[in-house]
């Protein structure tokens, strides 16, 4: 429960429906450093610290899946400093935050071309994951070196490959099977998002989960990343519970 900007009403989350899947699109921190006359860096790592805010409050909101769009196959087009800090960002986010992930019993996925990452990323990536895989609470996935059109390319090739050997009919290919070929595959009924979160008043999708947003919830808000916080989060959960999703039905 909160109070919203005005002190006029108090918002009373409905505890039975909180999104399983919850996608955020973590924009505007370079925004963020420089309304404060920092650098752009400086906005990253208060955006890093943030995840762990809101890693946090989605866990214990019951929250079953929380996807971060930490870095697409577009960031590297920035200039080479900046790419290098996004890639110690993996290594210093885990380096401190893993005694609180196991604390909270979550499970972290990375997914990506993670095979393309600096060495020191990949390591604490996977380091990460093989830390936490015993965790049976919500999963923190992270979309490092991700783009969506790059996933649905990936998965046709293999889709492509799994036909001509004869592993699959061409006929069997349906929205299970691409969902099972994508790279939220492993996450099963939960791979599509209820919720997609973009932070910083941008309303763009940005190649993110392009198949699995298909019915997603869009909310867009205007805070900066470093400034989205547990109560603008639940603010954003709020407007999802106010909404009537129909499926392309009537009800
Ligand atoms: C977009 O803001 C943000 C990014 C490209 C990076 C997001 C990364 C984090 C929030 C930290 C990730 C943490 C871990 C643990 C990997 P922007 O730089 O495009 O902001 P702007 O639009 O204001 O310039």
């Amino acid at each position: 429960m909160f109070t919203n900007k005005k002190e006029t009403a108090k918002i009373q989350l409905d505890p039975e429906n909180i999104p399983n899947h919850i996608a955020i699109i973590m924009d505007g921190n370079g925004r963020w450093a420089n309304k404060r006359l920092m650098p752009r860096v400086a906005g990253h790592k208060a955006g890093m610290e943030n995840v762990k805010t809101i890693t946090k409050a989605a866990s214990r909101m019951g929250v079953k899946v929380l996807t971060l769009y930490a870095f697409s196959t577009e960031n590297w087009k920035r200039p080479s400093d900046e790419v290098n800090f996004l890639m110690q960002l993996p290594v210093d986010f885990f380096g401190t935050f893993m005694p609180e992930l196991i604390e909270e019993n979550v499970r972290v996925k990375v997914m990506g071309n993670i095979h393309d990452l600096p060495e020191k990323t990949q390591k604490a990536a996977q380091d990460a994951m093989a830390d936490t895989a015993q965790n049976t609470g919500m999963i923190l996935n992270f979309a490092l070196n991700y783009g969506g059109r790059d996933e649905i390319q990936q998965a046709v090739q293999q889709i492509a490959k799994d036909a001509v050997s004869g592993t699959i009919e061409a006929d069997s290919i349906d929205d299970d099977l691409i969902s099972q070929y994508l790279m939220t595959g492993f996450l099963g009924e939960y791979a599509d998002p209820e919720l997609l979160i973009r932070t910083s008043g941008e309303e763009r999708i940005s190649n993110f989960l392009l198949w699995q947003i298909a019915y997603s919830e869009l909310v867009f808000v205007d805070e900066f990343w470093p400034d989205f916080t547990p109560q603008v989060f639940e603010k954003s959960i709020f407007t999802y519970q106010q909404r009537h999703r129909r499926f392309g039905g009537l009800k």
